[in-house]
């Protein structure tokens, strides 16, 4: 027990339901909406849908709550609880039908993550974690995997979708894959820090996240014994570094010897 379980209960039940309304849509047929930062970032009308179920439901339980999503305008609380979310992270995959996505939910006091909920609705699989409480997949306690040198780990890394940005990644990537077991792109941030979490990989980097991105599976791989940081590369970009905690140091030097990372102050994601 905790004293965020209240709110890790609350972020569970909303990613549930926010999860089968987005499941449900996709059945139903689903075209994009809009596009932002490029015409390959997408949003479709399942992720406005599922943020404004995501708002109503957690301000109408907590209406003193602040509220940040991805896709809309952030409500300012007044009780020290922000809830950040993010209504579908994978979105490119689900318009493909692809199972890599979920909803993602966290609730952060005094800038950190203290409970967070990450639900992949065509798995069914539900990663939950408070701070102090423990990582969890469903009811199974969740540990990163036993440190590896670099040369064996499986790393997990992501793309932005403007063309600058991802020759950059393109180049440092490019300068990793020789030196790492092997290099996972799966499409979605929450679900690369759960996979960490859960021992599926042993390393996760990726500059370009945002907070709803990685908010509550930032909390999800810390509680299982990562390190995750968000350090300042210089680009503009936050750059997401997360590895079971003996490793960081290591794996930070190989990502910035491979031209990821400057000398930017990093702090904690979860
Ligand atoms: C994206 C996914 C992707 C990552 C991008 C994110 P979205 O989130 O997490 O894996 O590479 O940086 O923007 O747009 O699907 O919510």
């Amino acid at each position: 027990m905790t004293a965020y379980d209240d709110l890790r209960d609350l972020a569970r039940d909303v990613a549930l339901t926010a999860g089968a309304l987005v499941r449900q849509m996709r059945a139903d047929g689903m075209d994009v909406a809009a596009t932002k930062s490029s015409p390959t970032d997408v949003v479709t009308a399942a992720d406005q849908a599922s943020e404004r179920l995501l708002r109503e439901r957690l301000l109408d339980a907590r209406p003193q709550d602040g509220f940040l999503g991805e896709e809309g305008d952030a409500v300012e609380g007044s009780s020290g609880v922000t809830w950040v979310v993010d209504p579908i992270d994978g979105t490119v995959n689900y318009l493909y039908g692809d199972p890599q996505y979920a909803v993602s939910v966290a609730a952060r006091v005094d800038g950190r993550s203290v409970a967070g909920a990450v639900f992949q609705p065509p798995t069914g699989a539900l990663f939950t974690a408070t701070l102090g409480g423990g990582a969890w997949l469903g009811e199974r306690r969740l540990a990163v995997r036993p440190v590896v040198p670099a040369a064996q780990a499986l790393v997990h890394t992501g793309f932005g979708y403007e063309a600058h940005v991802r020759a950059r990644q393109a180049a440092a990537v490019a300068e990793l894959l020789p030196r790492v077991r092997d290099i996972r792109r799966p499409g979605s941030c929450a679900l690369d820090l759960c996979a960490l979490a859960a021992g599926w990989c042993d390393a996760y980097v990726e500059e370009g996240p945002h907070l709803w991105d990685h908010a509550a599976a930032g909390l999800v791989a810390t509680e299982a014994g990562a390190r995750v940081e968000v350090l300042d590369p210089g680009t503009g970009l936050d750059l997401v570094m997360a590895t079971p905690e003996g490793s960081f140091s290591a794996f930070r030097d190989l990502c910035e010897a491979c031209g990821f990372v400057g000398d930017g102050a990093g702090n904690t994601s979860g």
